[in-house]
């Protein structure tokens, strides 16, 4: 017996309707992500902000875009943008985006959305309010890659869920000038990487998706910065299913990930955050594997963005693929995780 892998349903982001982009905090990720829009959507990007008009006018200068402020209440203001992409250090993320939202701007905000659940509430609530788009960039969501996920375990393809287990760790040396070690800049593992994880079991569990982890374990260790080094934790979910998750700066993991049902097991190659390729194995039987083309994040990051343009222009204020809620209740289970961890 094999099981039958469905298509995805996820349209193509050059389709997405043209939105007027402001880009908040031209950085690493910023660069990927206006790379990325140039590359396959029809999205504009109409003006970036940075904190220095010259780093601003060197990205705009990269990318094709005709204004540069030198400040992000500049950039918010700006009638010329639609929607601003929020890409400053984590600790920065509630208060640009809540700038944006005072100002009547559509908002996709990097990952993690927040420090804590309260700031993201804090942001949800003043979306709301305002009645404008919120999300939270967490791109894996709206790959094709997911949507198979998706169908998969919404068709009951590899039975009751019972586990999902993932780990993520890259290298970093040591740099105390850097904002993953940096406790004042948001670093950590947690935070930078762990987030995905949590976010992976909130989405495989089905059940975390409704409601927070009925319990949490956690162990770490930091780095000599002060941030969390590393991190294993536990999640136990609705129905008892679990999560073992793992997290870490300090060595490469193989970045994989594995949900188990009772009958059979979806396997999502890594890297599980832009996976090469998914097999779903069912007990007894054939393995089945399919393949995706997504292998940089420059050639996925158009999908985050294409979702938030389709909801914008639909009028929505949030995509069902990351709902707030569930971005506010993975921010809760964070903080339990470091919670746990100690002071
Ligand atoms: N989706 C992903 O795959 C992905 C990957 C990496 C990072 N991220 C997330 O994206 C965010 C930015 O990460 P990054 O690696 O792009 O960081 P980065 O290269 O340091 O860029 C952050 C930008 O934020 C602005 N900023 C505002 N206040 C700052 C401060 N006090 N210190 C430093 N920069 C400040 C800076 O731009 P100006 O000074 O020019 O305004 C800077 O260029 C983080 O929240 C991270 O978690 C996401």
């Amino acid at each position: 017996m094999t099981v039958a892998l469905p298509a995805s349903r996820i349209a193509d982001p050059a389709q997405a309707p043209a939105l007027r982009w402001g880009v908040l905090g031209p950085g690493r990720i910023a660069e990927a992500f206006a790379t990325s829009l140039r590359a396959h959507t029809r999205q504009v990007l109409a003006a970036v902000g940075s904190r220095n008009a010259a780093r601003g006018a060197v990205f705009a200068e990269r990318h094709g875009i005709p204004a540069v402020h030198g400040a992000y209440e500049d950039l918010v203001a700006d009638p010329a943008v639609d929607v601003v992409y929020i890409a400053t250090p984590n600790p920065f993320h509630a208060r640009c985006a809540l700038l944006a939202i005072e100002a009547g701007k559509h908002v996709v905000v990097e990952k993690p959305f927040a420090m804590d659940a309260d700031e993201a509430q804090r942001v949800a609530e003043a979306a709301a309010s305002r009645g404008v788009f919120a999300m939270e960039a967490m791109w894996p969501r709206f790959l094709p890659a997911t949507d198979v996920i998706r169908q998969v375990l919404g068709a009951g393809s590899i039975g009751d869920i019972h586990a999902v287990s993932a780990d993520l760790g890259e290298y970093f040396a040591p740099d105390p000038t850097s904002r993953l070690f940096d406790p004042a800049l948001g670093g950590g593992a947690l935070l930078d990487l762990g987030v995905y994880l949590v976010s992976f079991a909130s989405f495989a569990l089905g059940g975390l998706e409704r409601a927070a982890p009925e319990r949490v374990i956690a162990a770490g260790s930091l780095t000599e910065t002060g941030v969390d080094a590393q991190v294993s934790i536990v999640l136990q979910g609705e129905g008892h299913r679990h999560a073992h998750l793992f997290t870490t700066l300090e060595a490469r993991t193989p970045t994989s990930a594995f949900v188990t049902g009772t009958r059979g097991v979806l396997e999502v190659h890594a890297p599980f955050y832009l996976p090469s390729a998914i097999t779903v194995t069912p007990h007894g039987g054939d393995a089945a594997t399919v393949r995706f083309a997504q292998h940089r994040p420059e050639d996925a990051l158009c999908f985050e963005a294409a979702e938030a343009a389709r909801q914008i222009a639909d009028g929505r204020t949030e995509s069902p693929l990351m709902p707030l809620a569930e971005t506010v209740r993975i921010m809760r289970t964070l903080d339990a995780v470091r919670a746990e961890l100690g002071p």
